[in-house]
């Protein structure tokens, strides 16, 4: 089972890569307003999602504790994420706040991922 959880981690980590390095790559082009929310932070963001319940799942399985008030805050974060990213997929540009609304929210849930222990 430890296997399949640190795989699970492994998964939940490329996914966090694909929806920041997606926002990094912007980040100029926000600045001149013309960013947009590319495939990769889409596909990023329900990495996010499927491997985090599935790691809920498999830590609960396994018995082991998971905080349910880290995990809940997480999981309203990334649900703002997922929807801001979700209508906008096809928007030509995105305006600068809802842009840096998502890069914000995400680092905010890595910090809450690692600095809440
Ligand atoms: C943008 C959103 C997210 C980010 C940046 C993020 C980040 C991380 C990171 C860096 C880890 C590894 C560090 C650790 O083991 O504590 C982790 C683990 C984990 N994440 Fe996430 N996560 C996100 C969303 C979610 C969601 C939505 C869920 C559940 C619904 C979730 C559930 C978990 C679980 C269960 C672990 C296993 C380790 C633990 O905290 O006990 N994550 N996450």
């Amino acid at each position: 089972m430890d296997v399949l959880i640190n795989v699970f981690v492994a998964l939940h980590i490329i996914g966090i890569a694909s929806l920041l390095g997606g926002f990094l790559t912007q980040m100029k082009a926000m600045g001149a307003g013309t960013a947009r929310f590319i495939p990769a932070m889409l596909h990023g963001a329900l990495t996010m999602l499927v491997t985090g319940v599935a790691l809920v799942g498999l830590n609960q399985a396994d018995d082991q504790a998971v905080n349910n008030v880290k995990i809940g805050i997480k999981l309203a974060l990334l649900v703002v994420i997922l929807a801001l990213v979700y209508v906008k997929r096809d928007d030509e540009t995105v305006d600068k706040g809802a842009f840096a609304a998502v890069g914000g929210l995400t680092a905010a849930n890595i910090f809450i991922a690692t600095v809440w222990t």
